[in-house]
Parts: C-alpha cells; structure tokens; sequence
C-alpha cells in the first residue's frame, strides 16, 4: 500500500530525511517512534505529499507520488491524517466538520455526506454530539471526531502523528480504543506514537528513527524483545520506565 524508497529530503543545508526506506502492506499497523527531532513526523507528512522530498521515491496505493501527472489533492482526500492537534474547524458543527470535504473534495450530495458522517460519529461513540461544536467537547472526544472525519473519506490508509500526546491522561485511551478497533478492521495504518502498549497490541511492525534514519524496522516482537542498535535500546529502557 505505501512504499517508500531511498527517500531523502533537506530544510536548506539540514538533512532531515536520509535514505529512508520501508514498506507497509495492505492492512499493516506499523508504529513510528525515536527521539524528537529525529524526522517522524517528517517522514509521515512525505507519505501524502504534505512534504516534498528531494530524492527517493514514494507510491501509495499504486501512485508515484513525485509524478508530475498524479493530482495530489485527490491522492490526500485518500490517505486521511490525524495530528496531535485535532484541528476541527470551530465554528462548524461537528456534523458539519464531518461533512465539508466529503462535500467540497469527493462531491458527495448533501444528505449522502450526513449520513456518512453521523454514522463514523456514532462508530466512534459520539452520535449525540452531532450538533455541539468543537469548543464543546473533550480533548479526546475532539480526537476522535477528527478520526471520523479522516474515515469520512474512505480512505486507502490512516496516518497518525501522536494523536495522544497533546491529551490528558485520562483520554488517552478512549482514543486508543479507536485506533486499536481499526487496526483489528485491517486498516492500513502508520502511525507515530510512543504508546509502546498500543504498538505491543496491534502493531505488525515497528520502525525507530533516529537522525533522519530508519535505524530500526522490524517485526514488533523483534523490536521490544531484541532491539539491535544502542540507540533504540537506550531510547526503549527510558520509555518503558
Ligand atoms: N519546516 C522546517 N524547517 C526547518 N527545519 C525543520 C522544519 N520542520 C522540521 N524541521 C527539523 O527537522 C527535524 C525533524 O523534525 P520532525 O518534526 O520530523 O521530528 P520528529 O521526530 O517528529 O520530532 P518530535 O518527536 O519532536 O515530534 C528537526 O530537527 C526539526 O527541527
Ligand atoms: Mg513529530
């Protein structure tokens, strides 16, 4: 489903992306993790063209993302995106939230986008705050309404870049819980987190980061079990205690 080959990529004279590459199949969970700075978010956003790359390349879904000849805006409506910060619009209503790109970028009618829309919304445990806006509702149930809305798309895969980390504690696991309900569906995942508990529950694989490399890519019973570089060793002793 996405395939990335020898992908490097420079903020001016910054190598954030070196030489990566990795693939993940059709219904694979592969979680993301290494210390900040060391370019995972980067590379996620590269996955649905959010940032161009300067060498390498990537298909998703059997489109080559640097052909000239793809129509990036469409391959984004298929391949949904959820960040640390849920970034609902707040003055729409939730149900409207859900509805606008279904309208605007697949051109659904009206009613069939509602429909849509109130049924992810009920799928992620929220039907009755379908006419709240966002300000009303929780961090975490704001998460959730931005994983609904990502899935209004049919989407082909899901990336997630820490969608936890900005929750209080206390939500973190409603919005796991979601997460954990589509891996099991065989949703094509990637996901960046440092919840090593749901990387342990659905994860295929696990891949570590580190400097803009892809140090670590491997079976996730390999990666908690047998971690082979210093580095991830030393990252996994602090984030498991
Ligand atoms: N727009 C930008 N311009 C210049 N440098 C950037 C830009 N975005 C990120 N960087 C740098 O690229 C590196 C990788 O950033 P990235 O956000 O991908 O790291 P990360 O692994 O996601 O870190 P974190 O765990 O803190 O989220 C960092 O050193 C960062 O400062
Ligand atoms: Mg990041």
């Amino acid at each position: 489903m996405i395939t990335l080959k020898n992908v490097s990529k420079w903020y001016g004279h910054f190598q954030v992306l070196n030489e990566c590459s990795t693939q993940v199949n059709k219904g694979e969970v592969v979680v993301v993790c290494g210390p900040s700075g060391s370019g995972k978010s980067t590379l996620i956003k590269t996955v649905n063209a959010l940032e161009p790359i300067q060498q390498g390349s990537i298909e998703v879904n059997g489109i080559q993302l640097n052909d000239k000849k793809t129509n990036l805006a469409q391959l984004r409506a298929k391949v949904g995106m959820v960040f640390q910060h849920f970034e609902l619009f707040p003055h729409l209503s939730i149900v409207e939230n859900l509805t606008l790109a279904q309208i605007k970028v697949l051109q659904r009618n009206k009613e069939a986008a509602r429909e849509k829309g109130l049924k992810l919304l009920s799928r992620v445990g929220l039907a009755v705050h379908a006419g709240k806006f966002p300000g009303q509702l929780s961090g975490g149930q704001q998460q959730r309404v931005a994983i609904a809305r990502a899935l209004c798309m049919d989407p082909v895969a899901m990336l997630f870049d820490e969608p936890t980390s900005a929750l209080d504690p206390e939500m973190i696991n409603e919005v796991l819980d979601v997460m954990v309900e589509l891996a099991h569906e065989g949703m094509t995942m990637m996901v960046v987190t440092h919840e090593m508990g749901f990387a342990r529950k659905v994860a295929n694989r696990v891949i570590f980061m580190d400097e803009g490399r892809i140090v670590e890519d491997t079976r996730k019973e390999d990666f908690f079990a047998n971690p082979r570089s210093e580095r991830a060793k030393d990252f996994l002793a602090k984030i498991l205690h």
